[in-house]
């Protein structure tokens, strides 16, 4: 028995539900944080920033999951959903802190950010583009589907991923390492998928 297949026999003993809670343990420290003066002199600013960069990290996360796959044979693929579903609750918390917390629902300012300020109108697509990925994430929904149409309306994770890398990158306005360093591993997890398709393809009998 490979290694691989060793750690895969332990991983399908292990349930998936404690990712969730595992999951929020960043929200749970900046709670205690936002409650004990850690958040520095700007807590809302800060605590949008925060919520954004978990977003990010679990969407990366979620990318991460093929690419291990086909390159160590380990699969991780069960706790891909609570992984995806994670993201979206930093994502619908980042959008909270911005609407309720950062422009207290100034509506003429919310329109107008989302319409004229490019990184917001960039954020809020991929904001919009998880919600279906959200409300399908479960097997009723890959059953209703069907699993091939379930397949192609997930690819929009890998929009997901750009343009949220891209949104980090337009808010910072100068070109620091963070941003750059995410928009490059997103980058290449996506042209990982553009090659491997290329090979499916090529691999088809003509
Ligand atoms: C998939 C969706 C999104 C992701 C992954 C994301 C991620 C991020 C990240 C990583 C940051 C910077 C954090 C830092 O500097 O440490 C950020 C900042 C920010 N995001 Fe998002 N975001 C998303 C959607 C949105 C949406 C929908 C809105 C509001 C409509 C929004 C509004 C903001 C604002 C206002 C900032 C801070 C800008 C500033 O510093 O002035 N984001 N976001």
């Amino acid at each position: 028995m490979t290694l691989a297949q060793d750690i895969n026999g332990r991983l399908r003993r292990v349930p998936t539900w404690p990712l969730y809670p595992l999951g929020l343990l960043p929200f749970a420290w900046m709670t205690w944080e936002a409650f004990t003066g850690g958040l520095g002199v700007d807590p809302v600013l800060e605590l949008e920033h925060e919520v954004g960069l978990w977003a990010l990290k679990f969407i990366v996360a979620g990318l991460c999951v093929t690419p291990i796959r086909k390159l160590t044979k380990v699969s991780l693929i069960k706790f891909r959903r609570q992984i995806g579903l994670i993201a979206f609750f930093y994502v619908v918390l980042h959008f909270l802190v911005w609407l309720f917390l950062d422009l207290q629902l100034r509506w003429g300012e919310i329109g107008s950010a989302i319409l004229k300020r490019p990184f917001i109108t960039i954020g809020m697509l991929a904001f919009a583009m998880m919600i279906p990925l959200a409300v399908t994430s479960n097997n009723l929904s890959i059953r209703r589907l069907g699993a091939a149409a379930w397949g192609r309306l997930h690819k929009l994770t890998y929009a997901v991923a750009a343009l949220g890398a891209v949104h980090y990158l337009l808010v910072v306005k100068s070109w620091p390492r963070e941003p750059m360093v995410y928009l490059a591993i997103v980058a290449v997890l996506l042209a990982a998928r553009v090659v491997w398709a290329r090979q499916r393809l090529s691999a088809r009998p003509a």
